[in-house]
């Protein structure tokens, strides 16, 4: 087997930040990248190339986080650099209508199924607040329901139970407790939102026959990917889809981690689910910041100018540079063998780490499939939902195995809600790597 890299020591790291401290808040630009997650100290990476990235004292990483999934086509792509390159030499953005954002949205239709058209906005926190703002309008009704444990970015409304907490404070699964995310809100803002347990086809049903009059949307993840990797029970999917027609709400699915990894279409090809609005972000942009929602003509058009349309401004909208990454990423994701390949060593990795966890008498569990899973260390046999996440996940046992994993040469936040990201600069080497560090990362649990 492959020796795991060893780190050396992270002494630059250190001084960087604490620079930091006098700059930046928690010395970083998100609180889920400083020492509340990463113990000391966050480690400051300098530079990436295909599957590793290095850090301020020059060790060498191999990157699962990948961006926190952007990265679907690792650090530093020639054909990305050349595309950035050639357009920048042209001028970065125009803020004007190009021919760079038609390219990007033909290639866009091409593979998502339900876009008939598609609006970029630069994120993917923009592209689920414009997905609501829409449904609102297209249905004329307040009200939308959000899952415990989803997160669909940083906009108000989505801030209720989108964090972990202790099963005490959860409530009932009938009656949730509902727990904002952020101070700052007011609590006027939750009275339109409507919260439930998620991959429970009883209480959905419960729900909407309670508030589906009143819905002008139910915004999902096909994947619940900010508690690790928790997958859709068979059929759960396409029943709130059925539900949703039948009340009258509007269908968005919030593919932004999902979207262009697990199908060129996202989960919507994959579980052949098809919703009214979907939202995308991070593989679509390959490192650059965007974001896009996608739908049938008849509801997008709303933000056709007038005096009654859906306000969707933004001075990036579109922003050329990137629009010319979003064509050169798609055009490579659309090439044949990218998802058998993705698939092929996310499987191995997924396999793998089950036989280390096996071998060495651990308790955990590896959940998911092909380019994204993530690990739980259980007694469990599977994760099924958000309450089990919250009560039966030992986020802290995983957080010590990843801080070791760091020691190793394995790049991962030991954040237990994310996941792990397989992108096509990924390996069999960076595989057996990861099984070598994760053999040794064992020891410090026993
Ligand atoms: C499912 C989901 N939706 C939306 C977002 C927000 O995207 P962004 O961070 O680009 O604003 C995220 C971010 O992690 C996400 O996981």
């Amino acid at each position: 087997m492959t020796q795991a890299i060893r780190t050396r020591n992270r002494s630059h790291s250190q001084e960087w930040f604490e620079r930091a401290q006098q700059s930046l808040v928690e010395g970083v630009n998100s609180p889920s990248r400083g020492a509340a997650v990463y113990s000391p100290a966050p480690i400051i990476l300098e530079r990436g190339h295909r599957s590793r990235v290095w850090d301020a004292d020059g060790n060498e990483y191999v990157d699962f986080m990948m961006s926190f999934g952007a990265l679907i086509q690792g650090h530093a792509h020639p054909t990305l650099i050349e595309a950035v390159t050639d357009a920048m030499a042209g001028g970065s953005h125009f803020a004007a209508a190009t021919s760079a954002e038609i390219e990007a949205a033909e290639r866009f239709r091409r593979m998502v199924p339900s876009a008939e058209v598609v609006r970029f906005t630069n994120t993917g926190s923009e592209a689920t607040m414009l997905a609501l703002r829409l449904a609102r309008a297209h249905t004329g009704r307040r009200k939308f329901l959000k899952f415990e444990g989803h997160y669909h970015g940083w906009y108000d409304p989505f801030l209720l139970n989108a964090h972990s907490h202790p099963p005490e404070q959860l409530g009932s699964v009938e009656n949730p407790a509902r727990i904002p995310d952020s101070a700052g809100i007011p609590p006027s803002t939750f009275v339109d939102v409507v919260l439930a347990p998620w991959n429970d086809v009883n209480s959905l049903e419960q729900v909407i026959r309670l508030h589906g009059k009143e819905l002008a949307a139910v915004i999902t993840e096909p994947i619940m990917a900010n508690m690790g990797c928790i997958l859709p029970d068979d059929g759960y999917l396409q029943r709130m889809r059925e539900l949703t027609h039948d009340c009258g709400a509007l269908l968005i699915l919030d593919e932004v981690v999902t979207g262009f990894r697990y199908a060129p279409g996202g989960c919507q090809e994959y579980y052949r689910v098809e919703p009214d609005l979907s939202t995308f972000g991070k593989a679509l942009g390959a490192g650059f910041p965007v974001g896009a929602v996608a739908g049938p003509r008849s509801i997008l058009e709303r933000m056709r100018w007038s005096d009654n349309m859906v306000l969707h401004y933004g001075t990036f909208n579109g922003h050329r540079l990137t629009m010319k990454v979003v064509a050169a990423n798609l055009d490579m994701l659309a090439a044949e063998d990218t998802y058998r390949k993705l698939y092929g060593t996310g499987n191995a990795a997924i396999t793998g780490l089950r036989q280390v966890f096996q071998r060495r008498g651990v308790r955990a569990i590896v959940q998911g499939f092909g380019p994204m899973f993530q690990i739980y260390f259980t007694e469990r046999v599977a994760i099924h939902d958000y309450r089990d996440y919250c009560t039966y996940v030992d986020a802290k046992r995983y957080s010590k195995f990843v801080h070791q994993l760091l020691d190793l040469g394995i790049y991962m936040t030991p954040s237990n809600g994310l996941h792990w990201i397989i992108s096509t600069a990924h390996t069999h080497a960076d595989i057996e790597l990861l099984l070598d560090a994760a053999d040794q990362a064992c020891s410090v649990l026993a």
